[in-house]
């Protein structure tokens, strides 16, 4: 997501972090920013390229001490005064850089702005230079520190609900910065006579491989000669020193060989942050205000209506496979670039939900523009916050699954599907369809996810090996029924996508109405397989085309003891409920899309004829 530096040296700090920054333009970002402690605080930010933040800086700006960030927006659209640092006190006390989600700023918001603290923009990180004020200052005009930095710091943090990685520096202690992190990365880099801080280790190769990563819940002070690391009681930890040996491409890979592979590998944080501030489990809601709908108006509602291109398409194919199943709305699913040409009848009470993982899509913008034009209400689904989609609906979740590099869907894929289980299961509740015991055990099943997709990474060797053994294959077939047929639709497009390979998703019932035609001896035919209402019928689909000669790769749940005598290969996930092993299933066929263009030796990043974002019809 966000990229954050900090530098404590001899040397220019603005010149240092500005250098830093550019290494960490290959994120994506839309703004940036720094903050020099010099007889104070001095911060400079701007919108776009870090060459614009640079024309905004002084020359010979001096102060050697420093923090910047690059800011991938989560909350807040794109402008200079959402980016970071963020500050507090007049003159600037505080100033602060965040690479995270605070979950409950919302809730600190009004409790520090009815103490009289006056917040600028839009973003959760000013929360933290507000609330870090408040503990050093006491008020909003205090002008005397009543505790150190770091002791105001920790008291802060037991306040902050949800993911951080931080540099802060503060007017009144001179001469270093202050650190601190939770379920976002955090490095410290060592050097003579000067020390760094990064999100990540590629901002500050170039001045040393000399590393130290911090953990969850640590905080560190950074000074030019001194690096000290602290617990959560605030005791003195021995850190181990690492040498990193990557090059510099390989560091912006975090060492993965590809972004797609870094990507697929983020799917575990990313669903983490798409759920933050959104479900409790204890209480068995859902919480998705940005949706703008009271539950009289979800009660109201007669039809949904989605619209989408490609992988989005496909995650909104399971979107109306839950709206239907859980909430018992009928839902309509359409391609853009058809919709707008097919006259569509459009009733009262329809919510339209576009699906666009850029924001920008040509034809998903196109069919927007013509439902709206019914004044029927709309919701986008999308990663990226300022993108022209956010600008024309009328609501919008954001997936919040940080920057996606890589061409082909994957990150972005999985917490579109999160959200439309979040959406269903909203509706669902608000339309008494379910019962909040039932939401509890879902919230439950879904806060696993991400561990679960942990466990199948763990075990990638395996679909390695499956990959390399049918790479040589002409044609590949995906089979899949229910909540699984739109995971089968996207795992044969992210093969022929990225491995050039012909392969072609089905409906695993559809198989015998024309498509078995195509099975020779060898076929491999991926066939998801895990437990649910219609596991027999695919067991029966799995015998059919064993009788072609064709061979089958399933995916089945690990506990799955049957399968085994029917599949030529099986590839397992952790068992889960039906309704969620989709989002762990797809990860194996990422993976088998993945390792199968490795074999072949693709061009997997920047698959030819194919663009991240296509914005013409
Ligand atoms: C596949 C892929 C494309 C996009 C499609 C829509 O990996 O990325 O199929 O899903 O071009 O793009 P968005 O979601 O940006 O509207």
């Amino acid at each position: 997501m966000c990229g954050i530096v900090g530098y404590a040296g001899e040397n220019s700090a603005a010149s240092v972090i500005i250098e830093s920054l550019k290494k960490l333009e290959y994120r994506g970002y839309d703004s940036a920013g720094i903050s020099i402690l010099g007889s104070g605080i001095d911060t400079y930010k701007s919108v776009g390229k870090i060459v614009n933040l640079e024309a905004t800086i002084p020359e010979g700006l001096s102060g050697n001490i420093g923090i910047g960030h690059t800011r991938w927006a989560t909350h807040g659209r794109p402008s200079t005064i959402n980016a970071h640092p963020h500050t507090s006190g007049n003159p600037c006390k505080i100033s602060v850089v965040h690479n995270g989600i605070i979950e409950n700023y919302m809730a600190l918001k009004e409790q520090l702005t009815a103490e009289g603290y006056e917040f600028k923009s839009e973003t959760d990180t000013e929360v933290i230079a507000h609330l870090l004020h408040k503990h050093i200052y006491g008020k909003p005009d205090g002008r005397e520190a009543k505790c150190e930095l770091l002791t105001g710091l920790r008291e802060a943090l037991k306040e902050i609900e949800g993911s951080y990685a931080l540099a802060v520096l503060c007017a009144d202690e001179q001469g270093k910065l202050v650190l601190a992190r939770k379920d976002s990365p955090l490095v410290i880099g060592l050097g003579k006579g000067e020390n760094f801080a990064a999100s990540d280790v590629t901002a500050f190769l170039n001045y040393t491989r000399d590393v130290i990563f911090v953990n969850d819940f640590e905080t560190a002070v950074l000074t030019p000669n001194s690096v000290e690391i602290f617990d959560r009681e605030g005791k003195v930890r021995e850190k181990k020193i690492e040498k990193i040996e990557w090059d510099f491409e390989a560091a912006e890979k975090a060492g993965y060989e590809h972004f797609m592979l870094k990507e697929i590998h983020e799917q575990v944080s990313a669903i983490h942050n798409t759920l933050a501030g959104k479900v409790s489990e204890l209480e068995g809601t859902i919480d998705l205000k940005e949706l703008n709908m009271a539950d009289e108006e979800i009660r109201k509602l007669s039809r949904v209506q989605i619209l989408a291109c490609g992988t989005s398409w496909h995650a909104g194919l399971l979107g109306k496979y839950l709206f239907e199943q859980l909430a018992g709305i009928h839902c309509d699913i359409d391609i853009c670039s058809e919709y707008r040409y097919r006259s569509p009848v459009i009733s009262d009470g329809t919510l339209a939900i576009a699906i666009t993982q850029s924001g920008e899509t040509a034809d998903t913008l196109a069919a927007v523009r013509e439902i709206m034009s019914y004044n029927c209400p709309t919701l986008a689904i999308t990663n990226v916050v300022g993108s022209t989609i956010t600008r024309e609906a009328n609501s919008v979740l954001y997936t919040r699954a940080g920057p996606e590099i890589g061409v082909a869907a994957t990150k972005t894929f999985s917490t579109q599907l999160t959200l439309l289980y979040l959406l269903a299961v909203k509706f669902a509740l608000s339309r008494g369809k379910l019962s909040p015991d039932y939401v509890k055990g879902f919230i439950t099943g879904l806060r696993k996810i991400p561990g679960q997709i942990q466990q199948i990474l763990n075990q990638k060797e395996a679909v390695k090996e499956c990959a390399e053994n049918f790479a040589h294959s002409d044609n590949y077939f995906f089979l899949g029924r229910n909540l699984n047929y739109p995971i089968a639709l996207e795992g044969a497009l992210k093969l022929k996508e990225i491995s050039y390979l012909h392969a072609e998703g089905f409906a695993a019932g559809e198989l015998k109405h024309g498509p078995i035609a195509l099975l020779e001896k060898g076929t491999p035919v991926v066939t998801i397989a895990t437990k649910g209402q219609t596991y027999d019928k695919v067991l029966s689909n799995i015998k059919e085309v064993k009788a072609r000669d064709a061979t089958v790769i399933a995916v089945a749940d690990n506990k799955d003891t049957e399968i085994g005598k029917y599949a030529d290969v099986v590839l397992t996930i952790p068992p889960s409920s039906e309704l969620l092993s989709p989002l762990l299933s797809v990860v194996v066929l990422q993976l088998l899309a993945y390792y199968t263009a490795l074999a072949r030796g693709c061009s997997i990043d920047k698959p030819r004829n194919l663009a991240k974002s296509v914005t013409v019809e």
